[in-house]
């Protein structure tokens, strides 16, 4: 109560000002009934691509965490610790993550600040911008007055969300905003984030290239990019098995697990539809972002791509 009565209640991912709308996630006017663009293996209108990306993850929301586990043996989980070590926040850093779907890479991030907040974390520390919106906060607790991060979780599946929403309630999660909107046409305002994660989101974004201009957009200057993908494998030998694997196996295990074949074709193919990376690199810098670097993860399978608004 002394905190309330001190204006320090509520932390800046509470503020609702900060996003322009929040409705359905697909920003669908932007995209056209004619241009044809690919859904995998499979040319299809943008509109169409649009509903067919949408369904998917609406599909496998609920069997998303244990079929990333099964599919990946445990693996994405070592690739999104390192990527959240690479980009490394500090308390009161304010984050988005874009197509952050069941929370992954939000949780983590959450886990890293407040594991270099510590425990003597004071309210002194909270930056001024936490303080931000703190009028109309009477129902928020002591403990969210003093949360040292501010997290908003965009993706277009409500189904993701709701699925990262109930996994936060239980880990007792608080801060995090969650908005359902497109990596195409963001539904916030410019430069106010300190950083932009998107975490195997990307290759399902229609256009790309107009994602990154987002990213740039709404990052603060000197704000940083950072992208965890599939990517290409070059060894040969590797990229064989690599290959069996996804094409043999992945689907039927969807079937198995999820009920889901589909899905799970769509995965492996836009997997193999996405740029290299050295022609994502060239894409990220033409968004204007600058001092951007790649990191092959298990031989490339996955890639940390980097980029800082300078
Ligand atoms: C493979 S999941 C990744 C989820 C999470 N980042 C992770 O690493 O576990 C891809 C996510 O991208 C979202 N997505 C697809 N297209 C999107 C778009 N245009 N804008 C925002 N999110 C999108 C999907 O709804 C889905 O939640």
């Amino acid at each position: 109560m002394a905190l309330r009565r001190l204006g320090l209640l509520r932390p800046l991912a509470l503020n609702r000002s900060i996003w322009r709308s929040v409705s359905s996630g697909h920003a669908k006017e932007q995209y056209s009934e004619d241009k044809e663009t690919h859904f995998g293996y499979e040319n299809v209108s943008e509109s169409k691509k649009a509903d067919k990306v949408h369904g998917v993850f609406q599909n496998v929301a609920e069997k998303y965490d244990v079929m990333n586990d099964l599919m990946s043996g445990g693996i994405h989980r070592v690739w999104k610790d390192h990527f959240i070590s690479t980009l490394c926040p500090r308390p009161n850093t304010k984050l988005l993550d874009v197509a952050g779907g069941t929370g992954d890479i939000a949780f983590r991030f959450i886990d890293h600040v407040m594991a270099k907040a510590g425990p003597s974390y004071e309210l002194s520390k909270v930056s001024p911008l936490t303080l931000e919106g703190a009028t109309d906060t009477l129902d928020e607790t002591i403990e969210d007055s003093v949360i040292p991060y501010e997290v908003v979780i965009c993706d277009i599946s409500q189904g993701m969300l709701d699925v990262g929403q109930k996994r936060a309630d239980e880990k007792g999660l608080g801060g995090i905003t969650w908005v359902c909107g497109d990596a195409q046409k963001l539904p916030f305002e410019d430069d106010i984030f300190d950083c932009y994660t998107i975490a195997f989101g990307i290759r399902n974004v229609i256009d790309v290239q107009a994602a990154l201009e987002e990213a740039y957009r709404v990052l603060k200057p000197g704000g940083r990019f950072l992208c965890l993908e599939f990517s290409q494998v070059t060894n040969p030998a590797i990229k064989w098995v690599y290959d069996q694997y996804s094409f043999q196996i992945i689907p039927a295990m969807g079937q198995v697990v999820a009920g889901d074949w589909k899905s799970y074709q769509y995965l492996v193919e836009s997997i193999r539809k996405f740029p290299s990376q050295e022609d994502f690199k060239e894409m990220i810098e033409e968004a204007g972002f600058r001092r951007v670097t790649f990191e092959n993860l298990t031989f490339g399978v996955t890639a940390i791509h980097s980029g800082f608004k300078i």
